[in-house]
């Protein structure tokens, strides 16, 4: 049957993203064409985030109005994947008897076997201790049809490991991606070169735990050879690409080798997101962070050392079960003693299974929301500082957008840069050498100078 149509909506994190990408690429080698409007699909995809109370939420409120759509149309096939899938399983079949397939984290890549199976029961797949992930080697173009070159991808994500053991007392993740599992060397240089040769100029490297790489169980003796710092050098290797990112990493992992590739590899990017999650010794134990902020500065200030120019953010917890005034106090002092260039920074919300969730001393409403808010602000003003600080110097951009009256691009930092009143003969992907000009909060602006 040819000329079925899927839409694919993804909430959370870039993990999520890229499993989205791979969801397509396997639909649309089945012929499947991608709708960008979810009335005219055939098969609709949530691609799910679990990691805080809202983000799940937001999931189930959206399949309640799916339901009517099934009902207008029967044929309509609804499919639930990542960690509320993983989280909930069979429950939200429960709930909702309207979906078809509950396709869990670990599951993804039989997609397309488990739509040709499906009969008038719904399917829940689950988590397996022995999973390994398969190699798969990515099609820029597969059912997207001829794109316009100015919409040509130029950066990819590329997943090196999954799953996590840390069991940080508030975090799904364990339970929603399993135990943590190293990608083979092979298979990921694979995948690295194919997107190279397709075009690719700046590829992040994915997991949720990427220090860990390699040390972690059920690696093959190839993995075990191979560090996360010995595996970036790899990929930088690759004759082509330009940038390479990597994300996300716990402090405590973070080695100094790692932290030295800062110095000794041209193509990775002066950029770092280390999350803390707090200030407050306390709380990082009660958290399971096995480390402390003394450590953590440490490691900030070796990374500075190797690289000055490092743009660093982080991910903040406030309100966490018995947070006191004080603690938050050492979160705030942590913000003024790094100075983060960004950071993304939540309220505590209590999730099914973990240990914290079970804590007493829950934290009113109202002091997250303050604490939240008095954290926000101050780290507002600490970007646009640094931001400040970007204003007459000159930067290698990489182009992400060009519209008929101005190029958007991104720094190595990571930082957005508005350009405007350019004629530009370059495509996405192309580094151009960019003066800044002005500095926003969120965003710089920026005048041409040369093509590099
Ligand atoms: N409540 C609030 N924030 C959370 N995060 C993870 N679990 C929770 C939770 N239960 C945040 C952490 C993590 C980011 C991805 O989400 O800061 O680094
Ligand atoms: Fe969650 Fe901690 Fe693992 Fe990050 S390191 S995914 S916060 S358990």
């Amino acid at each position: 049957m040819a000329n079925r149509s899927f839409f694919i909506k993804t909430f959370g994190c870039q993990m999520n993203e890229r499993d989205s990408e791979i969801m397509a690429q396997l639909l649309a080698e089945r012929e499947y064409i991608e709708t960008n409007d979810s009335e005219q699909a055939d098969l609709i995809i949530l691609n799910t985030c679990s990691i805080r109370a809202k983000a799940e939420q937001k999931v189930m409120s959206l399949l309640g109005v799916l339901r009517k759509q099934k009902i207008r149309n029967p044929e309509l096939k609804i499919c639930v994947a990542g960690c509320v899938a993983q989280q909930e399983g069979k429950q939200i079949i429960e709930r909702m008897p309207h979906v078809d397939l509950v396709i869990g984290t670990q599951s993804i890549y039989q997609l397309t076997e488990l739509l040709d199976n499906l009969g008038d029961q719904p399917v829940v797949t689950t988590l397996s201790d022995d999973y390994q992930i398969p190699p798969f080697i990515p099609d820029l173009g597969a059912g997207r049809g001829q794109k316009p070159p100015a919409t040509v991808p130029f950066k990819k994500f590329l997943t090196i490991m999954q799953g996590c053991n840390n069991y940080c007392s508030y975090c799904v993740v364990p339970f929603t991606r399993g135990r943590e599992i190293s990608r083979e060397v092979s298979h990921i240089l694979e995948e690295a070169h194919s997107l190279v040769e397709a075009g690719i100029k700046e590829i992040t490297l994915l997991g949720q735990n990427v220090n860990s790489y390699g040390k972690t169980n059920r690696v093959s003796k190839e993995v075990n050879d191979y560090s996360f710092a010995d595996l970036l050098r790899a990929v930088a290797l690759i004759p082509g690409l330009q940038r390479l990112r990597f994300t996300t990493s716990n402090p405590k992992d973070l080695s100094d080798d790692l932290m030295r590739c800062f110095a000794e590899i041209d193509i990775l990017c002066p950029q770092f997101h280390l999350p803390v999650q707090s200030g407050s010794n306390r709380i990082l134990s009660l958290m399971n962070r096995n480390y402390s902020r003394e450590l953590y500065l440490e490691k900030v200030e070796t990374l500075r050392s190797y690289c000055p120019e490092i743009a660093l953010t982080t991910d903040m917890i406030v309100g966490f079960p018995g947070e006191t005034d004080q603690d938050f106090a050492e979160t705030m002092s942590l913000l003024e003693e790094v100075h983060y260039h960004g950071s993304f920074s939540f309220k505590y919300s209590d999730r099914p299974g973990t240990r914290s969730a079970k804590f007493e001393n829950k934290v009113e409403e109202t002091v997250k929301s303050e604490r939240l808010r008095i954290f926000q602000d101050r780290q507002d003003a600490i970007s646009l500082a640094h931001n400040q600080g970007y204003v007459g110097k000159t930067f290698p951009v990489m182009i992400e957008k060009i519209s008929h009256d101005s190029i958007v691009g991104r720094t190595g930092t990571n930082h957005l840069v508005h350009i405007a009143e350019t004629p530009c003969n370059s495509l996405p992907g192309a580094i151009i050498s960019v003066h800044i000009v002005h500095a926003g909060q969120h965003s710089l602006r920026g005048k041409l100078l040369e093509q590099v």
